[in-house]
């Protein structure tokens, strides 16, 4: 098995990240955060941080930098800070001082006195429910509110009050942080007219137009350079305030200029994941088959309304064959830090719900809550003639079963001396996407070839990825192989988000292939070539004609050619029109709750995925366990309490907690492996997000099998277990 390429520079230290860059004669800034949720600021007095050593420069929205609304493709607009006295939430950047060090930037902007006009803030979701509006349409263009009868069937009451079996309840989730380990950062360099960006994304190309159009300046003129990422999630899809304001003070200053957040602010300052709310019914016959699902979802976001969690749209709109589904999304706008994308957005939280619900339906129907699930697989999301292309639910659920022992499972579990022992299970899946990539390949005259793409690596593996899809479709070993990525000058890969870039980037290595591969043959059979007029074909490496060969750098050196080089591109097609296409997986949780303290440990954990083709088993297995150590912390550990004020109470790593290695047993990840290939030439479907999907469900299904307890709500907490 290939180790990751990248492992060895990172457990050295010797991998550079974007704030790991220095300059001659670069300066430092220090952010500066509003303290109130909701209101103008009425002045900001930079008299002592400007008198104080060091000190270079202090931007304010009064003494703006030269910065305009962000755009981009995929993204819409994105926001730039300081450009407005408005203040929507607690943490917001406001101001930002360069200083010749660090510590004296950090210490000048301690020194920034700032007067609000106060407004009274909205800060409580399960406050805020009342003034919830209706979401806007789904990613895909669905509408918020989706109702789908049966024949005959006039309205969703009507089928519930068909159904023999009933189950009605509202599950509620924790705001979230994506808190990678990198905090956001950037430094800045610019050259004559031209600047380049060292800062962690998720798409260097997407970074670089976003910054072009702040900093109005041509594409051209922007270089994003990003090769490593110390995790994203979603949390680095979006250009972070950091890089703007780096990238414009060096501009203002004509110095390099390093800014990074702290971790406290990094809470604030980025995007985190929206709380949700979400009241679930499921209409079931007595044998299990349902009849009838509702899904009514409501999540908090900013003020700006940046980003909804598609909690219904995720999950409920296609997991189940249900006759009769109805699902509305609704946003409660907040002053709160913004909300985006973050690991499964819409089906982590929203698989809490259902899948929560489906296991308090199988109780009431007495019925193993495996068998429930496997019971109404779906063959298409309901309502849609589109079949899954690809799906193998039903394979995991009984290899996990046998595999996990799960047929030890008794209803009320069991003890083990002064430990309640109990077994939970879900669903998992996450829908399999792929985003327009172009890569480009070089081969090289001394038989080695470049594999390359701006897409980013944020430690899923796709490096490592590159180098073996390259090596399959050139036939080549992989050593010979350097992939390279996360850079705006490369051929634009898309974005490392959504679970697509090995499908997308894959895909565009092979059509890539197979044209570097004709050249090479025209060119071996060209006029003066050394196979001149011979069918050429080409295996191995290597170029075969008329009982000769060579390899493809003989052929370039004879040719006196230093190198080949071609583009190729694909982008999602006519795929999407005949087929549905997700990943699957079904999450397996063993949970320990102590009889007299009430601390509940998760003692074992397997999760088996239906994820098309792996393409290498470690990143793959790497992804997943982390996927699944997230939905444990989800489940048991995470989660952001705001106050009124709307300041968060645990925004540090000191009180936000986070599972460490005591917390966590032996991750057990198991793939059944069905190449996808009506989905994409690789047959690989995407795996970063689905590890996370089902498992914080499947804890809090495992606490109530050990307690008897249900507890509707994550993080699941000590008080929430205590009896009387
Ligand atoms: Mo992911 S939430 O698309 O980085």
């Amino acid at each position: 098995m290939i180790a990751r390429l990248d492992a060895p520079l990172k457990v050295t230290g010797g991998a550079k990240y974007g704030a790991d860059h220095t300059f001659p004669g670069m300066v430092y800034g220090y952010v500066v955060l509003s303290t109130i949720a909701h209101g103008e600021l009425e002045a900001m007095d930079f008299t002592a941080a400007r008198e104080a050593p060091g000190v270079l420069a202090a931007y304010s929205p009064f003494d703006p930098l030269k910065l305009q609304t962000a755009t981009s493709p995929l993204f819409g607009e994105t926001w730039v800070p300081l450009q407005t006295e408005e203040v929507t939430y607690y943490g917001q950047p406001i101001g930002f001082v360069v200083a010749e060090s660090f510590e004296q930037a950090r210490d000048a902007a301690g020194l920034v006195k700032v007067t609000y006009r106060e407004l009274p803030a909205k800060t409580s979701l399960s406050e805020g429910l009342a003034d919830a509006e209706d979401a806007p349409p789904a990613r895909d263009g669905a509408p918020p509110t989706l109702e789908i009868l049966e024949d005959g069937v006039e309205s969703i009451a009507d089928a519930f009050a068909a159904s023999p079996v009933v189950v009605e309840a509202t599950y509620t989730t924790a705001t979230q942080n994506h808190a990678a380990m990198e905090p956001h950062s950037a430094v800045a360099v610019w050259d004559g007219g031209e600047v380049t960006v060292y800062s962690g994304n998720q798409a260097s190309n997407l970074q670089a137009m976003e910054l072009a159009s702040a900093l109005d300046v041509p594409l051209e003129a922007v270089h994003c350079v990003n090769p490593f990422v110390g995790g994203a999630f979603g949390g680095k899809g979006r250009t972070s305030s950091p890089a703007f304001l780096a990238a414009a003070a060096a501009r203002d200053l004509g110095r390099p200029v390093k800014a990074a957040l702290t971790r406290e602010q990094v809470f604030t300052a980025t995007a985190g994941r929206a709380a949700t709310v979400q009241t679930i019914k499921l209409g079931a016959e007595r044998d299990g088959s349902l009849v009838a699902l509702s899904h009514d979802s409501w999540c908090s976001t900013d003020t700006a309304r940046s980003f909804v969690e598609p909690t219904s749209h995720g999950t409920s709109r296609e997991w189940y064959a249900t006759r009769n589904l109805a699902i509305s999304q609704k946003i409660v706008p907040l002053n709160v830090p913004p909300t985006t994308f973050m690991r499964a957005p819409g089906e982590a939280p929203g698989s809490f719900a259902l899948e929560s619900a489906v296991d308090e339906l199988a109780e009431a129907l007495g019925m193993d809550p495996v068998e429930l699930r496997i019971k109404n697989n779906s063959i298409a999301p309901p309502g849609k003639d589109l079949q899954w292309a690809s799906k193998h639910l039903d394979e995991c659920f009984r290899v996990g079963a046998a595999r996990f022992g799960w047929q030890h499972r008794r209803p009320g579990g069991r003890t083990d001396g002064d430990w309640l022992v109990g077994m939970g299970v879900a669903t998992a899946m996450f829908p399999a996407l792929r985003f327009p990539a172009t890569v480009g390949i070089t081969l090289n005259a001394d038989d080695t070839a470049v594999v390359a793409t701006s897409g980013a690596d944020p430690g899923t593996g796709l490096l490592t990825v590159l180098s073996l899809i390259g090596a399959e479709s050139l036939d080549i070993p992989a050593d010979r192989i350097t992939p390279k990525l996360g850079d705006s000058a490369l051929p634009p890969g898309g974005l490392s988000g959504g679970s697509t870039a090995t499908a997308s980037a894959g895909t565009a290595i092979m059509i890539a292939a197979t044209k570097a591969i004709d050249e090479l043959v025209a060119l071996a059979a060209d006029p003066g070539a050394p196979f001149e007029g011979a069918e050429v074909t080409y295996a191995d490496g290597r170029v075969f004609a008329d009982g000769r060969t060579m390899t493809f750098g003989e052929l370039l050196r004879a040719l006196g050619r230093e190198k080949l080089e071609v583009t190729g591109s694909s982008a999602p097609g006519e795929e999407v029109t005949k087929h549905s296409f997700s990943s699957w997986g079904a999450q397996f949780v063993e949970v320990r709750v102590h009889k007299w303290t009430r601390e509940a440990r998760v003692s074992r954990m397997l999760g088996v995925f239906d994820a098309g083709r792996i393409i290498n088993d470690k990143t793959a297995r790497s992804q997943i366990m982390g996927g699944m150590i997230w939905g444990v912390s989800a489940a048991l550990h995470e989660g952001l309490e705001i106050e009124a004020n709307g300041r968060l109470a645990n925004g540090d790593f000191a009180s936000y907690l986070l599972p460490v290695n005591a917390d966590i047993p032996e991750v057990d990840v198991q793939f059944v492996e069905y190449p996808d290939t009506l989905h994409n030439a690789v047959g690989a479907r995407g795996l970063g997000e689905i590890g996370t999907v089902g498992m914080a469900a499947a804890v809090a299904n495992a606490v109530h099998n050990a307690t008897g307890i249900r507890v509707r709500h994550i993080p699941i907490t000590i008080e929430d277990l205590l009896t009387d």
